[in-house]
């Protein structure tokens, strides 16, 4: 081939020229992580060797997974088997307790309140079934699911992402030369301790040590991931760490008109943009839909929860075991993310079946839905099982 002879070009191009692709390389250079960073680079990503791929097993990386649950709800029991199923995942059912079968002496109590009603009593009772076999059995971690939640398609990644932010705000510092945490608050707050600490950026987690035991950090007694309502911690909470993690334009959040929650202020719908997720410390948790237990963890849980005073609906009682209040030791490491990954699915048909603890009036709802879960895996059934990708989404921009 004929070579082509160019004219030179002139020397005021070729500084011009020069200058940009200097400026290209410098402007790439501060915008590449820095060492000290731990970048993400996509969804479902995990450098080797990282447990963080195990969050891709058929128990989410946790040991084992367990429902709670009625028997005599056969319904919801055939639709989480298919879910789970769909999902990929293996779950094990533990028998949810009728309030009324549970006798006096079995309740632990104090002289100052009265016998809880026996839908308390009951969930309290199924709930404490689940974490006395995490016990018994010793496992690792378990998650314990309520037998009417529903999750996106998308669990895993979201799980992956869950257990990067809680890695930066529990693990220590892997260039700590003062051993710290990223967190200055974490563990607990001192008396000197600021009270809040700045926002830190999904996408430029510091980088901390990598944990040795479980794919989520190996400092956590609780991950409340279903719920129904979440604050951020409180400013003056002497024993909850502060820090928070933010990620900004996650696709799995939906838009914020669709966003709710039983506590207000909704901080995350009202100081930060659309389509934001946060990580932080429990405070103020409603609902217990699903939460993951380490093994101390559920040690502590079932001296805390199953064998003291049983005064409140079990959420609550989860909430002062995370809070370290009401008689409960303080020094817990719950850790949650709003929106919750883990919601209520409202079958179609009377509302009275919703629920067996709470009475719901007289009413007939029509078409099945999940709260705040975009591409849920229950109403995306038929999609899934004819392979397909074009997943429905609930709650479209
Ligand atoms: C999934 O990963 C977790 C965490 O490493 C492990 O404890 C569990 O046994 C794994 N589950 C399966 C089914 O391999
Ligand atoms: C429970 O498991 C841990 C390791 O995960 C082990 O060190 C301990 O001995 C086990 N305890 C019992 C009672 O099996």
């Amino acid at each position: 081939m004929e070579s082509i002879h160019l004219p030179p070009l002139p020397r005021r191009v070729l500084y011009a020229f020069g200058s940009a692709l200097l400026l290209t390389f410098v402007l790439l250079r501060s915008l590449a992580p820095e060492s000290s960073t731990f970048r993400v680079a996509h969804r479902g990503w995990a450098p080797a060797g990282d447990l963080l791929r195990d969050i891709r097993n058929s128990t989410l990386g946790f040991e084992h997974i367990f429902v709670v649950g009625l028997p005599s709800r056969s319904d919801r029991r055939d639709n989480i088997v298919l879910q789970a199923a769909l999902s990929d995942i293996q779950v094990e059912f533990i028998d949810g307790v009728l309030g009324q079968d549970i006798p006096d002496k079995a309740i632990p109590t104090s002289p100052d309140h009265k016998r809880p009603a026996d839908p308390v009593l009951g969930c309290w009772r199924g709930h404490m079934n689940a974490v006395r076999e995490i016990v018994r059995r010793n496992l690792t971690s378990a998650l314990i699911l309520e037998d009417d939640v529903d999750w996106d398609v998308r669990i895993r990644d979201q799980l992956q992402d869950f257990a990067l932010s809680i890695r930066a705000l529990t693990q220590p510092l892997l260039r700590g030369d003062a051993g710290g945490y990223a967190d200055p608050t974490y563990p607990m707050p001192s008396d000197n301790s600021p009270e809040s600490v700045p926002d830190m950026d999904f996408y430029q987690l510091p980088a901390t040590v990598p944990p040795s035991t479980y794919p989520y950090g190996d400092n956590w007694d609780l991950l409340w991931v279903g719920h129904c309502g979440m604050h951020f911690p409180f400013k003056g909470s002497k024993t909850i760490p502060k820090g928070r993690v933010i990620r900004h334009n996650d696709v799995t959040v939906a838009p914020k008109k669709s966003l709710w929650t039983f506590n207000i202020p909704f901080t995350l719908k009202e100081t930060y943009p659309e389509h934001t997720r946060a990580y932080h410390h429990v405070q103020e948790g409603v609902c217990s839909l699903g939460y993951a237990l380490s093994q101390r963890g559920a040690r502590k849980l079932l001296h805390e929860v199953g064998l003291k005073d049983v005064n409140a609906g079990y959420d609550l009682l989860l909430r002062w075991f995370c809070e370290g209040v009401k008689g409960r030791r303080p020094g817990r490491q719950c850790l949650t993310t709003q929106p919750a990954l883990f919601h209520h699915h409202r079958m179609a048909g009377p509302e009275s079946h919703m629920s067996d603890i709470g009475n719901h009036p007289n009413k007939f709802r029509h078409k099945a839905m999940t709260d705040m879960v975009r591409w849920s895996v229950r109403l995306n059934a038929d999609v899934l099982m004819e392979g397909r990708t074009d997943f429905v989404d609930q709650y479209p921009d």
